[in-house]
């Protein structure tokens, strides 16, 4: 988590830096900061967001620096607080640091600092970073860059820093180990970001630093890059990146999520383009194209995710169970990581991230390739950390996701995941040719069908309103839906922070139910297909025990309606795509109840949208 921005050239670092940071503010925003030079160096730093900062610099001359750093904090070490904010400066005041990461030995480096004579003023590991390096400058007498790579050898973590030294005014030295960089190559200028939506309007030609890289950004000798193990020069690969400015900007709407949640029929649409040909019965994903005999012989399929990435994949077990006859396991990434998982020669794991930088996720697709694996991922950011430690994956192409809470993010995902379904039945000869052309047909109708439920966004509105104020929230589902009601509960409570919990429906009467009373709204997903008379007597069993009951149900659905106090209907699709619909009016829930309690949704408290800690 955290985001880091630097900028070296000719113009006004204060603004580029400033614009960066809000971009970055979807990675952490318990604190800012900046480091300027121009002649001398001044640090600013704040609990708060963006603005705050942007208030304390008000109130001091920022303008006229060519170099500086910023940060946007999500706390590790040390509570949110001015003095734990980055950047980070050394006992002598001559280097400031921002980092994004842990550095999971910081205690005995502090004490073997401290008993050197450095003092702390701040809980953080980053503190103890900037100061071994400036003990290995002095002690060494070696200049900056050198100092870095030493100091990082000496390092257990994760991280991703920039790095200034006033003695050398016309340089930055960067370093990536685990955590995301990306520098942006202007003319005569750099930029250092997190991911490249802070300079993009100034420059699409970039470098993504790979783990154990470092860079020495000179506004003389321009940009030098190392090898932080053996310090060996290394030849950066360039590329130019495809980001439009438009697509990280709110246009027109209140917040991301809306704007996101609005976003999702043509997300879904560039997501099978080009991929999905239904009349000729054709899936063509080149991750799976390429690598067709893996996939053939297969044994089973694990798959590795956390939060809403995994409630994609569990909705992949169903599907891939079932299409393909192949045993799925999903795993929370987290878990699969601190086990001794067995996974032998031959077997897929399929990892799961809209960012492509979770930190769990990652490290489990990092085991899972020592250990044989071939690793697929499906990713949303391209040119993330696991779309490139993977073997071979397919991207979702929802575009930008800046909103904390995933929304289509997770209907591209379950879009990906239909269509790797489709293919790999096809491929062993395990799905008809009819059960093929209902799933694609009915697939290819969603942006169309999705653009119409949004349209009945103010009776979602109408129910928001009469349940705002509920104190706990049950979602129960079936087959394909249970994944469906595990979502929409976390969706309630990342941005409403109204306590809810998802449930197979059938599992209620195991514990949940003695939770029900009159006030407890329970959202049912009762669609036609599947287990529709199970579920039917599930909320005979919830409404003789009076609690209020908000069904989604396929058009023209009677049963459910007389059962129920809210009714939201949604077009009859085949039972494998549910979920993606269903999804719609639980965000469009949230999103109101959120809002009507006066909650930030898009920056909901004690959370990022990118976790890049374990
Ligand atoms: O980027 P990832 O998909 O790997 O992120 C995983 C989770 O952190 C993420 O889905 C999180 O649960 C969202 N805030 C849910 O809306």
């Amino acid at each position: 988590m955290c985001g880091i921005v630097g900028y070296i050239g000719q113009r006004d670092a204060y603004p580029v830096i400033i614009k960066g940071l809000k971009r970055l503010e979807y990675r952490g925003y318990d604190s800012a900061g900046i480091t300027l030079f121009g002649g001398a160096a001044h640090v600013l730093k704040t609990k708060g967001k963006v603005t705050d900062l942007e208030k304390l610099a008000s109130t001091h001359a920022s303008a006229g620096a060519t170099l500086g750093l910023g940060h946007t904090r999500w706390a590790t070490h040390g509570v949110p607080s001015d003095v734990n904010a980055h950047p980070h400066t050394s006992n002598s005041g001559k280097i400031s640091i921002v980092h994004n990461g842990i550095i999971e030995n910081y205690a005995s480096i502090k004490k073997i600092l401290t008993e050197n004579g450095f003092t702390f003023s701040s809980d953080t590991d980053t503190e103890v970073l900037v100061n071994l390096i400036e003990y290995i400058k002095l002690s060494q007498g070696v200049k900056i860059g050198e100092a870095v790579q030493i100091s990082l050898s000496q390092v257990v973590g994760a991280y991703a820093i920039a790095v200034f030294d006033v003695e050398r005014p016309n340089e930055i030295v960067v370093a990536k180990l685990g955590s995301p960089l990306a520098i942006g190559i202007g003319k005569d200028e750099y930029f250092i970001a997190s991911d490249a939506s802070p300079f993009i309007e100034y420059t699409n030609r970039t470098i993504y630093l790979e783990d154990n890289e470092m860079a020495v950004i000179s506004r003389k000798k321009g940009f030098r890059m190392y090898s932080i193990v053996g310090g060996e020069a290394l030849t950066p690969n360039i590329q130019e990146i495809q980001l439009s400015l438009e697509k990280i900007e709110k246009g027109g709407f209140e917040h991301f999520m809306l704007k996101e949640i609005h976003e999702q029929p043509n997300a879904i649409l560039d997501t099978f383009r080009g991929r999905l040909f239904v009349e000729e019965q054709q899936i063509n994903i080149s991750g799976i194209e390429q690598h067709l005999d893996v996939f053939k012989n297969v044994d089973r399929i694990t798959i590795v995710a956390c939060g809403t990435s995994w409630h994609a994949g569990l909705v992949a077990e169903y599907l891939f169970e079932d299409a393909a006859r192949i045993p799925v396991e999903v795993e929370y990434a987290s878990e699969f990581r601190y086990r001794n998982p067995v996974i032998n020669k031959g077997d897929v794991v399929i990892a799961i991230s809209q960012s492509g930088e979770t930190a769990d996720t990652l490290a489990a697709v990092k085991l899972a390739k020592e250990k044989g694996a071939f690793v697929f991922g499906i990713c949303n950011v391209v040119g993330s950390s696991i779309a490139r430690e993977t073997h071979s994956g397919a991207y979702t192409h929802a575009g930008p996701e800046i909103g904390v809470a995933s929304t289509k993010a997770f209907t591209t995902q379950l879009t990906v995941i239909t269509m790797m379904g489709l293919r790999l039945g096809q491929l062993r000869g395990t799905i008809s040719k009819e059960a093929f052309d209902r799933v694609a047909r009915h697939l290819v109708e969603l942006p169309k069908q999705i653009g119409n439920l949004l349209k009945f966004a103010n009776q979602i509105k109408a129910i928001a309103e009469e349940y705002k104020d509920a104190a706990n929230f049950l979602y129960l589902g079936r087959g394909y839906n249970f994944p469906a009601a595990l979502e929409g509960a976390l969706k309630l409570k990342e941005i409403s922070y109204i306590h809810a919990e998802g449930y197979p429906a059938a599992e209620m009467k195991h514990g949940p139910i003695a939770l029900i009373d009159e006030n407890m709204p329970v959202v049912v997903i009762a669609t036609n297909k599947g287990h529709y008379e199970k579920i039917v007597s599930n909320i005979q069993e919830i409404k003789s025990r009076n609690a209020k009951i908000i069904s989604i149900v396929t058009k023209g659905d009677e049963s459910v309606k007389t059962l129920s106090d809210h009714v939201i209907e949604i077009p009859e699709v085949t039972e494998a795509l549910v979920p993606i619909l269903s999804s719609i009016p639980l965000q469009l829930l949230s999103y109101y109840i959120a809002i009507m309690r006066g909650c930030n949704v898009d920056q909901p408290r004690n959370l990022a949208k990118s976790v890049t800690v374990e």
